[in-house]
């Protein structure tokens, strides 16, 4: 399983650090299956996973809406697919079929190839700072979790 590296980098600190958390807890997985069960190293990454789809997601969409970057929809599209899988995955691996971690590992790849270093990319250079929520990752989560979907970043006029 890959690293993140800076040819990932999306211009923006909040969204690459994202994208880092997320290429660790895929790490943190693929590592696991080689080498048998651990389960709160799993959960941690899960975790994390979780974090990703629900904070990570709509920041990144929050900054694209901002500076009305093209082909939003495609973009949000291949995000709904994306989160749609890995939730039934990982409430497979969660109701007991541990077979689901090797599936879930394999489509987060695939996702790292696929989305973050080609479609994420395409928005390096189109959105500045101002667009994108700086809060951390943990914390933007949990604000989500909690709540109804607010952009404390929109401004009411
Ligand atoms: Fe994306
Ligand atoms: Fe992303």
């Amino acid at each position: 399983m890959a690293e993140w590296h800076e040819g990932l980098s999306v211009g923006n600190a909040a969204l690459d650090d994202d994208h880092k958390a997320f290429y660790r807890a895929c790490l943190l997985l693929s590592e696991v299956g080689n080498e048998g069960l651990h389960q709160s190293i799993v959960q941690t990454a899960i975790l994390l996973l979780k974090d990703y789809l629900t904070g990570h997601i709509f920041r990144e969409e929050s900054a694209m809406r901002r500076a009305q970057v093209p082909d939003l929809e495609e973009h949000v599209n291949q995000h709904v697919k994306f989160e749609i899988l890995l939730r039934s995955l990982i409430s497979e691996y969660e109701s007991g079929n541990l077979g689901a971690l090797n599936n879930l590992v394999v489509v987060a790849k695939g996702w790292q190839d696929s989305h973050i270093a080609e479609m994420d990319l395409k928005y390096k250079n189109l959105i500045v700072d101002a667009d994108v929520d700086p809060r951390p990752l943990g914390l933007l989560a949990a604000e989500l979790y909690e709540g109804p979907d607010t952009d404390p970043m929109t401004v009411v006029q």
